[in-house]
């Protein structure tokens, strides 16, 4: 394994002295990016742990990250082959599996071209900018509603029950074009327990370093193949129903646009040629999967953040009110003069860190880093948690304040400052979904703080302490209230 063969002259990485077999599993067993950040303190940016008896290496700092995933990109692309990742999608997906090669590239490329060209694309036939402006636009005027009807009923609420089927809604009109109801069982039994994924496919899941773990009975991992299978289930719903309603001269959506490369394989030669069909098609679950979960759980977060600091809920408001007014709907393009605004959602990013690592990387070759000798297949966590908490970047970094990111004006957003904040990852593997993600976040939000004060019922605190997983959520609050803030017509 790796201790074993180091080249002449090379070091191998520093890093905690594990237990025999175990290695340094029980370390990690409560919040890994915690343990990882301290354990960086005193061993270093390039840092090599066991779990079980696999080495793991485990990258901080933003220069040796930036050095790793964009300068030496190629070497530090792949995806570890684990047992966890071989469940998702029959083991085929863009994201999960180890794949890395050409056939991996092409699929990559295909998945952007067809997201971008159903959401920021200028939309050829609407009024809105693209059809992404749209469909939040519907789903956030939609919520609004929701969030009325059930304080008026129950005289608090949830908000992530409501906000996951509308942020799912988004991607949903984007690959399948169409909408699911509030209470659609079939679409609730997927979005509503999404961290059954997330648990399991979370970096540092013993079961995938320690084998013998795969054949114990165990209740997170059997709810993860449950989960995954009702996933592939209901988008093989879709899809079929599709090549049935397939017309070429009217291309529908991503899983329309899909079904065609399938059908005509017309992309210039050497690129989809050399894509088997399948592997065509299921790109629609690596998007619908990755669209729904983050964006939802990035809006969830926003909401216990505004609600925990009514200040800055205040003044997000004022801003809006300044710039918007209240007589029209937010737009896209009011993204560049809200300033607070943007300042806050880089804050939430920064501070939740939700997505505390990357997914886990792999080499595809025998490298070295920072002077280290780092051999190929071995696996790498990328600690996103520790570049957004580095007291070497940031001041006072578990303080949470939206004005680190302003000029002393207030006036304009330091894109270097908004540049440091990792959480979409970086180089060949980074989210192809960020700037959709991003403008979604902020339309959600503008929309529903024009419109809406939250508060928590009784003055009560929420509960802020992230829960562990591939995307962390915070435990659920059923205390929320909302009320208008101003009598509304339709806005325009
Ligand atoms: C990968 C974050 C939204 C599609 C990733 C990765 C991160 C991430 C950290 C892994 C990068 C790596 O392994 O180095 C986020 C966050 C989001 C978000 C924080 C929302 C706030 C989206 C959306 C989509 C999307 C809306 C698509 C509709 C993907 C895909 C990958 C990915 C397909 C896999 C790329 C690959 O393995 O080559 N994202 N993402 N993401 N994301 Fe996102």
């Amino acid at each position: 394994s790796f201790r074993q063969h180091v080249p002449k002259g090379l070091k191998r990485p520093p890093g905690p002295r594990g237990y025999p077999i175990l290695g340094n599993v029980l370390e990690l067993r409560k919040d890994p990016h915690l343990v990882l950040t301290k354990l960086s303190q005193k061993y270093g940016d390039v840092m090599e742990i066991k779990i079980g008896t696999r080495s793991v290496l485990v990258l901080s700092g933003l220069d040796t990250i930036k050095q790793a995933l964009v300068k030496q990109g190629e070497e530090f692309m792949g995806r570890p082959d684990l047992h966890s990742f071989r469940q998702v999608t029959d083991g085929q997906s863009l994201t999960f599996s180890p794949d890395s090669g050409e056939v991996w590239k092409a699929r990559r490329k295909l998945a952007q071209n067809a997201l971008k060209t159903f959401s920021i694309a200028p939309s050829p036939t609407s009024s809105s900018t693209c059809l992404l402006e749209e469909h939040v636009s519907k789903e956030a005027d939609y919520l609004v509603t929701k969030f009325l009807q059930v304080m008026e009923e129950e005289k608090s609420f949830d908000p992530y029950r409501y906000l996951v089927v509308s942020v799912a809604n988004v991607i949903c009109a984007v690959c399948f074009g169409r909408r699911y109801d509030h209470n659609n069982q079939e679409l609730l039994n997927i979005v509503n327990v999404s961290h059954q994924f997330g648990d399991v496919a979370a970096s540092g899941n013993p079961a995938d370093f320690i084998p013998v773990l795969q054949y114990l009975p165990s209740r997170t991992m059997s709810l993860f193949k449950d989960f995954n299978k009702r996933f592939i289930r209901f988008q093989q719903n879709i899809v079929k129903e599709h090549y049935e309603t397939f017309d070429k001269n009217n291309i529908r959506d991503i899983t329309d646009s899909l079904i065609e490369q399938c059908l005509e394989k017309k992309m210039e030669a050497n690129t989809v040629t050399q894509i088997p069909k399948e592997k065509i098609i299921n790109l629609v679950n690596d998007l619908f999967g990755a669209g729904f979960d983050t964006v939802t759980t990035a809006l969830s977060w926003s909401l216990m953040y505004l609600v925990t600091y009514p200040d800055i809920q205040k003044r997000i408001q004022e801003e809006l009110d300044q710039t918007i007014g209240r007589e029209r709907r937010p737009r896209l393009s009011d993204r560049g003069t809200l300033p607070y605004t943007e300042a806050f959602i880089l804050e939430m990013f920064r501070h939740s860190s939700f997505m505390p690592f990357t997914i886990p990387h792999s080499t595809t070759r025998d490298t070295v880093l920072n002077g280290y000798y780092v051999p190929k297949d071995c696996c790498v966590f990328v600690n996103q948690w520790q570049v957004n908490h580095d007291e070497k970047l940031w001041k006072d970094p578990l303080v949470f304040n939206p004005e680190r990111f302003l000029n002393a004006e207030g006036t304009e957003v330091n894109r270097v400052e908004g540049e440091k904040v990792l959480i979409f990852g970086l180089g060949k593997r980074k989210c192809i979904g960020e700037s959709i993600a991003r403008w979604q976040v902020f339309l959600f939000l503008s929309t529903l703080l024009q419109r809406l004060e939250f508060s928590v019922r009784g003055g009560k605190k929420v509960d802020m302490t992230p829960l562990y997983g591939l995307s962390m959520k915070h435990k659920r609050c059923e205390d929320f209230q909302t009320k208008l803030r101003f009598p509304t017509k339709s806005l325009n």
